[in-house]
């Protein structure tokens, strides 16, 4: 097979949270295989990243004028994007109600649930929208939404993430319909369980021991019992999934959400 089978090379990518886990290993991925890309994310400054070559963004995804901002910026500096993979999110496991009594701030608050629905929610559509302006104007393009497969199956102690998820997956399908007459693509990628990422903080794992009422030492599930295939999935193997959605390899694939879960699923 020819190296150039996916031919990202006239691709612009914008990827958010590009800088730690699942967004980093899509930034190599895509460099990898000849895109332009720009990492947009909180924790970068403005440059270029030396090891991808990938140009930096110092982005609030919750701002508008900081998203407005940067992707004209972006523009400016490598030209018009050709796609968005909207893949920053945040996760604090929260319980609906703390039954137990011994852990009050482990229950879901207006705060939790906010800053969930801002970056998870907000901060996709405000993207989605400064990026399909263009793509609408040029005629062609995709967006790529990083969804979870909480999003469709509900999870134990993480209600208002999982919740944020499905309205991911709402957006992909509502835009798909909007955005497929106008040339646009719209796709969600819901992974399940996978390598650790800057996700999975010890704040995180003391979070989620508690709602799920176990140890944070416990908290590593037999993967051969819920995961068909044995283990957690790999950041690359994402990456992999999503460099063929931003290729036009992919081009009759819209207005759905591929899960890559290993066969993980509810039954
Ligand atoms: N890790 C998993 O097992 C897993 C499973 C399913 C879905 N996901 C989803 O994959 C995506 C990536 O997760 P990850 O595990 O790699 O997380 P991560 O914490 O390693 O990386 C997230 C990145 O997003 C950035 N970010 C957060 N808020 C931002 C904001 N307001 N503006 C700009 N950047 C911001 C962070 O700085 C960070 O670099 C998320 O949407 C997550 O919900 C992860």
């Amino acid at each position: 097979m020819s190296q150039n089978w996916l031919g990202l090379d006239d691709k612009i990518v914008i990827v958010t949270g590009g800088a730690s886990g699942i967004g980093k290993h899509i930034v190599e991925g895509l460099c990898r295989e000849g895109a332009t890309v720009a990492c947009f994310d909180l924790s970068v400054e403005d440059g270029v990243d030396e090891a991808t070559g990938a140009r930096t963004y110092k982005v609030d995804i919750t701002d508008a004028e900081s998203v407005e901002t940067a992707v004209a910026r972006v523009c400016a500096d490598l030209g018009e994007p050709t796609t968005l993979v909207n893949n920053a999110g945040v996760n604090l496991p929260r319980l609906l109600v703390d039954a137990r009594g011994e852990a009050p701030q482990y229950e879901l608050d207006a705060k939790a649930f906010d800053f969930m629905f801002a970056v998870n929610v907000k901060g996709a559509f405000l993207m989605a929208q400064a990026v399909a302006r263009r793509l609408v104007r040029a005629g062609s393009g995709t967006i790529i939404n990083v969804t979870s497969e909480s999003g469709s199956e509900g999870s134990k102690g993480q209600s208002a993430y999982s919740a944020s998820k499905a309205a991911l997956n709402g957006f992909t399908l509502s835009w798909s319909k909007e955005l497929g007459p106008l040339g646009v693509r719209v796709v969600g990628v819901g992974p399940g369980i996978l390598e650790p990422t800057g996700l999975r903080s010890p704040a995180y794992n003391e979070a989620l021991a508690y709602t799920r009422n176990t140890t944070v030492d416990n908290l590593s599930p037999d993967y051969a019992k819920t995961i068909p295939l044995g283990r957690p999935g790999k950041l690359d193997e994402v990456a992999d999934l999503v460099c063929y959605l931003t290729s036009d390899r992919s081009s009759y694939i819209t207005g759905t959400t591929v899960t890559i879960s290993g066969g993980k699923s509810r039954g």
